[in-house]
């Protein structure tokens, strides 16, 4: 299927230069308009327990909204399009309310207002997490979401002192990316003494299912990241190298290839462990043509390649894939000494995964388990959190 994909758009990039003019449509930018007497009169009076999903309608905020029931929230559902968040909300008897993102901070603040947490499911978060910070900082309100863009994670972190100042819980990357990495990691790295090493090997697929396995909303985001350097933790900094490192390994007699990923953990599990070397490698199931790297430096060929994801890729994992799809992580932990600590977590799907761990630490924020500032799953919960999600189990190696 990736192949097929792959063709696909090489032949239309082909076709596109030839022709040497595209008529693309402009990403959707809604005008903000003052929210009307009705919408705000449909917010929850006190703001205690309630919560707020921003992008309720994607392939991951429907299915958070979906399970909020199961966890004993009743959220109150947002979006940027109605006709899309409407029948949502209908269907699930929750209140919506219509909410643009830019140039709207005073409509968004006084929405916030009215809750305890916002989960903020919306993304490339490149250009959502922003708007939906101010907003939170300035209504005093906790903010979760499933980033997995390490820049936006760094900015995050550099504003840690705003959130401690507004009392507020910031944590970016509760889903997949990287709730089971982040908890694996603290494992590990608490069992070995000053550990200065931390490698992560996944693999993503592991009772194989065939089709896509990423959302369209993952694959903008990962666009965003193939848009900047590549940046890898290294003794402490995150440095510029020019190309991933590339590993093999050997799984029930079957030689696995595994490629470096600029995945989260090195600027989380960095916050959660102190580890200085961080490396984090995806078994590969085929090579990024290096057209697309290299077509998202420019506006314009993120602009084509975005058109692109929302014309030939599924909105998500075909059917069966949450159902049977596992992840397997083996994170390990070494010193100078060269001991080591490793454990390998067995994982549900990764939006299933993604689905039940945001609201477990929604859950937890609403329980009054929070502490202000910029936070990491493995460090504030420790690394039994992802147990919670049912289907996740650990084993040490
Ligand atoms: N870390 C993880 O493990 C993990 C797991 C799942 C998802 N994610 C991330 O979560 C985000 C959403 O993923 P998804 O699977 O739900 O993708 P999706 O199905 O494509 O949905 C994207 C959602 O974001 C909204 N959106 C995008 N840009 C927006 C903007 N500028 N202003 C307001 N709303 C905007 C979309 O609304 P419109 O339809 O109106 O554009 C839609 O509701 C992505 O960034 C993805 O990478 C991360």
């Amino acid at each position: 299927m990736r192949i097929v994909l792959y063709s696909v758009l090489i032949l239309f990039v082909c076709a596109a230069a030839g022709i040497g003019y595209l008529s693309l449509p402009e990403p959707e930018a809604a005008e903000p308009a003052p929210l009307s007497a009705a919408e705000l009169a449909k917010l929850p009076k006190e703001r205690k327990g309630q919560v707020l999903i921003y992008g309720a309608y994607g392939f991951s905020g429907s299915g958070i909204s979906r399970l909020a029931a199961d966890y004993g929230i009743t959220p109150v559902l947002a979006g940027r399009n109605e006709s899309k968040l409407k029948p949502l909300a209908e269907s699930l008897g929750y209140e919506y309310v219509v909410l643009s993102l830019p140039n709207n901070h005073d409509n968004l603040v006084s929405v916030l207002e009215h809750f305890e947490l916002v989960l903020h499911i919306a993304g490339p978060y490149t250009y959502t997490s922003e708007p939906m910070l101010d907003a939170a900082i300035a209504a005093g309100t906790h903010y979760l979401d499933l980033t997995g863009e390490n820049h936006v994670i760094q900015a995050d972190l550099d504003r840690d002192e705003e959130f401690i100042r507004a009392n507020i819980m910031v944590m970016p990357a509760v889903g997949y990316d990287v709730v089971p990495t982040d908890c694996l990691n603290v494992y590990v790295a608490e069992k070995v003494k000053d550990p200065i090493n931390l490698t992560v090997l996944m693999n993503g697929n592991v009772n194989a299912v065939a089709g896509a396995g990423l959302s369209r909303g993952t694959a903008k985001s990962g666009l965003e990241i193939l848009s900047r350097p590549l940046l890898m933790r290294q003794n402490g900094e995150m440095v510029m190298v020019s190309s991933p490192k590339v590993i093999t390994r050997t799984e029930e007699g079957r030689m696995q290839t595994l490629v470096q990923i600029p995945w989260a953990d090195m600027v989380t599990s960095f916050v959660s462990t102190g580890i200085p070397t961080i490396e984090v490698y995806q078994v590969s199931d085929g090579e990024v043509p290096s057209i697309f790297p290299k077509l998202a430096q420019y506006r314009f060929g993120r602009r084509l390649l975005s058109w692109m994801i929302d014309e030939f890729l599924p909105e998500g994992p075909p059917p069966g894939a949450q159902e049977n799809r596992q992840t397997q992580i083996t994170s390990t932990a070494t010193n100078a000494a060269g001991e080591s600590a490793s454990a390998t977590l067995t994982t549900p799907e990764a939006y299933l995964l993604t689905f039940h761990s945001s609201l477990i630490v929604a859950k937890r924020v609403l329980d009054g388990d929070w502490q202000s500032g910029f936070q990491t799953v493995g460090k504030m919960y420790g690394p039994d959190l992802v147990l919670e999600v049912p289907g996740v189990t650990r084993e040490d190696s």
